[in-house]
């Protein structure tokens, strides 16, 4: 067990523990030294976890997790998605580490989080606000065996990961085509795939999350305001990071597994169970073409429907809009 992995094991053990977990057992169970122990309490404290340690007694965590790799590795136990964090205080963007990672041979489900991004990036070459300490900006290492129009099933995956996630926290929230997570009309989550690949073979791809949890509407600059929300805005609750992090990478491993096991059918079907806008009037904006119509729904790719002067179109990518 390297340094890191035995602090994850101490901060889970002072968790199973009802009262104090003595230093005895910490350092049996580690197979470390009570010294090394001790050294690794410290370096918790100073990770931000309020640790109590009495010399009869031993250690025992106090409420309030700071949000860090060790706290989202402890309720990780085993999983593919997580099983190597990156965790940074700042980054230009999650993507670009991740690729940078994964170029380098990370394997498939280690996640680069950092707590804010100077250079945040949305899809279409847009911007993504990603202020400090208040939001998740999460990116996932995907090493598919499939072709690379076959990795296009994974921006639903994505969608369908962070739609399952933001529920769990009791709010029921919409996708918007192919992958914004919107509740009440508003945009809380945002996810932007990228790949590197051959004709015939990706090599892997990033699945860029980026959430809005904690971040109050006062907080939204000025052009979002309208059009942005949060999940503490919606529900009147501050959200655990890492508890709602590990939520999502578990359903996004869920349905990752569902992916490749039984294909992109089941995947879409979840899909659509979270898609609302059928039958409503969009206009979709494509580099500097736009068209309005109606949405006639998705197709079995996963294409956007639109219906205009009673002919169907299928469209592939652009920003769609409700009017
Ligand atoms: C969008 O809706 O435009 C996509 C937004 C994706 C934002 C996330 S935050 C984590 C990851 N790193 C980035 O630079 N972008 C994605």
């Amino acid at each position: 067990m390297g340094e890191k992995e035995q602090e994850v094991e101490i901060i889970r053990l002072l968790k199973a523990g009802s009262g104090y977990t003595s230093g005895q057992l910490l350092s049996v169970s580690l197979g470390v030294s009570r010294t090394a122990v001790w050294k690794h309490i410290t370096a918790l404290r100073n990770m931000g976890y309020a640790i109590e340690a009495s010399p009869s007694k031993g250690y025992r965590l106090r409420e309030g997790r700071p949000f860090n790799g060790v706290e989202l590795q402890s309720l990780l136990a085993g999983r593919l998605l997580g099983s190597q964090v990156h965790f940074f205080d700042s980054l230009d963007s999650t993507n670009a580490k991740a690729f940078e990672l994964a170029r380098n041979g990370a394997p498939e489900g280690a996640v680069v989080i950092a707590e804010t991004q100077t250079k945040g990036k949305g899809r279409i070459g847009r911007k993504w606000e990603s202020p400090a300490g208040m939001n998740l900006y999460l990116s996932i290492i995907l090493r598919p065996k499939v072709a690379p129009q076959g990795a296009q099933g994974l921006t639903f995956v994505a969608a369908v990961a962070a739609a399952e996630a933001v529920l769990a926290n009791g709010v029921k929230p919409a996708v918007k085509w192919p992958n914004d997570i919107l509740i009440g009309g508003r945009k809380t989550a945002g996810i932007l795939l990228e790949m590197d690949s051959e004709p015939d073979r990706v090599h892997f791809v990033i699945a860029g999350i980026g959430v809005n949890l904690n971040i109050k509407q006062d907080s939204f600059p000025e052009y979002i305001s309208q059009t942005a929300t949060s999940l503490i805005e919606e529900t009147g609750s501050p959200v655990d990071r890492a508890v709602f992090t590990a939520n999502l990478l578990a359903s996004m491993e869920r349905w990752y597994g569902v992916y490749l096991s039984e294909g992109f059918v089941p995947v879409l079907a979840a899909w659509k169970g979270y898609f609302a806008s059928a039958g409503r009037p969009v206009k979709v904006t494509f580099f500097d073409k736009t068209v309005t119509g109606v949405c006639a729904g998705v197709d079995e790719d996963g294409a956007l429907l639109l219906e205009r002067d009673g002919r169907i179109e299928r469209v592939l990518s652009g920003d769609v809009e409700a009017l």
